[in-house]
């Protein structure tokens, strides 16, 4: 054989064994949500929900946009099916908007006509060999349930449970991966912690922890309802999703360690903790409890569960399912000043962004790819799952077809999820990116653009049209590997 014959040997060789490729078990998905996507606000018997009426007062969106049309999915659900086809997604993760099926959000008066949009969505998605991830519970709470204290009201575990109920009978037989509340701590934290998302309450002292409680509450009730009535007959798994931001210490101090510690707890613990372990963090305990004391309380804000409820909530998980986007330094505080309490304050550090990693077209969002494979470590290490589904990942832009931006951002993050796989062993099985399409990204309107897929908001078609990231993804989905 030549010399030539040779390196054309080795580099055939080389460049196989050097491919990393995704596992057979890793499935390519993308992800919407209902309020962000479907429109169709009042239409078919839907009910009034909190984004409806947020978005409908003046100067709580930018620009005063709504979800009222939005893509208009709840018309266009085919095409988005066709899109994801042609991506060669085998995920597609969606929401179940409550009201449009529970118009006040209670089982007395069911809309057929919202349940057939899903059952119509769920039998598209199989049809075309994409199997549905579904969301119960992504921010869109029936208006008349906040009407009664919303996530403040410890009731509402029992109306989620009732909700939870209908859509597990008519999606039951379809569905094997259920996502019972989207991002809790938004919820806590936005919507009732500083009011920039709907219902707008500003709460931030204990509010947020009443609706942390109430959370793990309803999403217990909800799993302990799947457990008991519906597993045996369809072996579907249940979590809830939690979003982690990679915190790094600023220094080698032990304090900034502690710090960045206690704010994976305040911030993924006071959610994951009772879930994943068991009750709320040690930590957030101690902590909130002193404030309070200092404060002049005589029971701590951050409520206590009791044993029973303890033991309900704990293990309620068929999987860990997390939305990874941006990473933090942290810094130690000084004990703050004894003023109006806030969460942060019993946090009690400094969070900032390094200078060097790239902004996106969102505040708190910026580019450190190793940051998802520290995250996924620290998930093992800390709750130890036996599956992990990564639900949401991407990058906002100002909407630009041509998104290197958001190519380059999805090609190290996807890459350190490949090392994640490949060389810490951690298993993950599922990758829905956020987002297929542009969509309404609540306070900002429709600034802020995540869609691999551009949306036309001013054609009454809402066309879609491919991005660069688009035909990018759907070359790694066919070579099950990072390319070019
Ligand atoms: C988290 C939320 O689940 C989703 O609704 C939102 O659009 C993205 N992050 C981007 O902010």
């Amino acid at each position: 054989m030549t010399r030539f014959g040779l390196v054309i040997i080795a580099v055939a060789f080389y460049g196989a064994s050097a491919e990393k490729v995704f596992p057979d078990s890793f499935k390519f998905g993308a992800a919407g949500a209902s309020y962000q996507i479907e429109g169709a606000w009042n239409e078919d018997g839907k009910g009034p929900n909190i984004w409806d009426t947020f978005a409908h007062i003046p100067g709580k969106i930018k620009n005063n946009s709504t979800g009222d049309v939005a893509c208009d999915s709840y018309h266009k659900y085919k095409e988005d099916v066709a899109i994801l086809k042609d991506l060669g997604v085998k995920l597609y993760r969606f929401s179940i908007s409550w009201s449009r099926i529970m118009p006040d959000g209670t089982p007395y008066n069911i809309n057929q006509a919202g349940i057939d949009y899903y059952v119509n969505l769920v039998h598209e998605l199989i049809d075309n060999g994409i199997e549905p991830v579904v969301t119960l519970y992504h921010w869109d709470l029936p208006q008349h349930l906040e009407d009664l204290g919303g996530w403040l009201n410890p009731r509402i575990a029992d109306y989620f449970g009732d909700y939870a109920r209908v859509v597990y009978k008519t999606l039951g037989p379809y569905v094997k991966y259920w996502i019972t509340i989207n991002e809790p701590s938004t919820t806590c934290n936005a919507g009732y912690g500083q009011g920039a998302h709907a219902p707008g309450k500003d709460l931030i002292g204990d509010g947020i922890y009443l609706c942390a409680q109430n959370n793990a509450r309803a999403h217990a009730k909800a799993y302990r309802i799947y457990e008991t009535e519906f597993k045996q007959q369809y072996g579907g798994k249940v979590t809830i999703n939690v979003p982690i931001a990679m915190y790094y210490p600023k220094t080698t101090s032990s304090l900034d360690a502690e710090a960045a510690e206690r704010t994976f707890e305040f911030n993924v613990g006071l959610y994951a903790n009772a879930i994943f372990k068991s009750n709320w963090p040690q930590v957030v305990i101690d902590r909130v409890a002193n404030r309070s004391k200092l404060e002049g309380y005589s029971f701590s804000r951050l409520p206590e569960f009791s044993q029973e409820e303890i033991e309900y909530i704990s293990g309620t998980y068929d999987y860990f399912a997390l939305n990874m986007y941006t990473s933090n330094i942290v810094e130690y505080a000084d004990e703050g000043e004894i003023s109006t309490p806030t969460i942060w304050l019993d946090q009690g550090t400094i969070t900032s962004a390094d200078p060097s990693w790239p902004k996106s077209a969102s505040s708190w969002l910026n580019s450190d790819p190793p940051g998802i494979r520290h995250v996924l470590n620290k998930v093992q290490e800390k709750y130890n799952p036996s599956e992990i589904v990564i639900t949401e990942n991407g990058w906002s832009d100002t909407g630009e077809l041509d998104d290197q931006k958001r190519i380059t951002y999805y090609k190290e993050y996807m890459s350190n999820i490949l090392d994640a796989i490949l060389e810490d062993g951690i298993n993950v099985t599922g990758y829905t990116l956020w987002s297929l399409l542009d969509n309404f990204e609540w306070a900002e309107g429709f600034t802020q653009r995540f869609g691999i897929i551009q949306v036309d908001f001013d054609s009454p078609s809402r066309t879609r049209t491919y991005k660069s990231s688009a035909h990018w993804y759907k070359r790694v989905i066919q070579a099950r590997a990072i390319v070019d």
